[in-house]
């Protein structure tokens, strides 16, 4: 496996995130930068991203709202996957998030995401039967 560190997003990583995601099966679409901004400077110590050679090759979002931690946007570069990278990432931001004291961590998988679903549960992730998830459009 290649020696790539994991480091800190910065709002100037944004634009390049973006188009990871875009290009990336499986991540819900609607990400804008200005909300980004605003989530990463709301949780500087979780939104995390691995580099080579200057090209970002996988990201996590790390979000901790005082008392639950949710996991948004891990992804891995096509080229990268399968080397072990989303296992490291996702320890890596659970971590950060038991520092802070998040009591428990969920995150969202879309239904259809089969890769996704079979990658966390190899990580001994519990897929939840008891609750559905509801949501609302609000004016911004
Ligand atoms: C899901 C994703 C992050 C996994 O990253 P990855 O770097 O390929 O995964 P790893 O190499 O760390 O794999 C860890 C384990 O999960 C397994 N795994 C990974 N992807 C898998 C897949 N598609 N199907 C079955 N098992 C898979 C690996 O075989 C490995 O198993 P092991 O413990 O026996 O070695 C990556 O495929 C990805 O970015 N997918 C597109 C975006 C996405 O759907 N993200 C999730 C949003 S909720």
């Amino acid at each position: 496996m290649d020696e790539l560190n994991i480091e800190l997003v910065s709002e100037a990583d944004i634009p390049a995130m973006l188009v990871l995601w875009r290009n990336t099966p499986g991540l819900g679409v609607g990400d804008e930068e200005a909300s980004l901004q605003n989530f990463i400077r709301r949780n500087p110590t979780t939104c995390l991203l691995l580099k080579s050679g200057g090209v970002i090759v996988s990201t996590v979002l790390g979000g901790f709202d005082g008392r639950r931690g949710y996991i948004y946007h891990l992804a891995v570069h096509p080229d990268y996957q399968r080397r072990g990278w989303g296992r490291k990432m996702l320890q890596e931001v659970i971590m950060r998030l038991e520092e802070l004291k998040a009591e428990k961590i969920h995150l969202f998988v879309f239904e259809d995401n089969q890769g996704a679903k079979a990658f966390y549960e190899r990580q001994a992730w519990i897929r939840r039967h008891d609750i559905q998830v509801y949501s609302i459009n609000t004016n911004k």
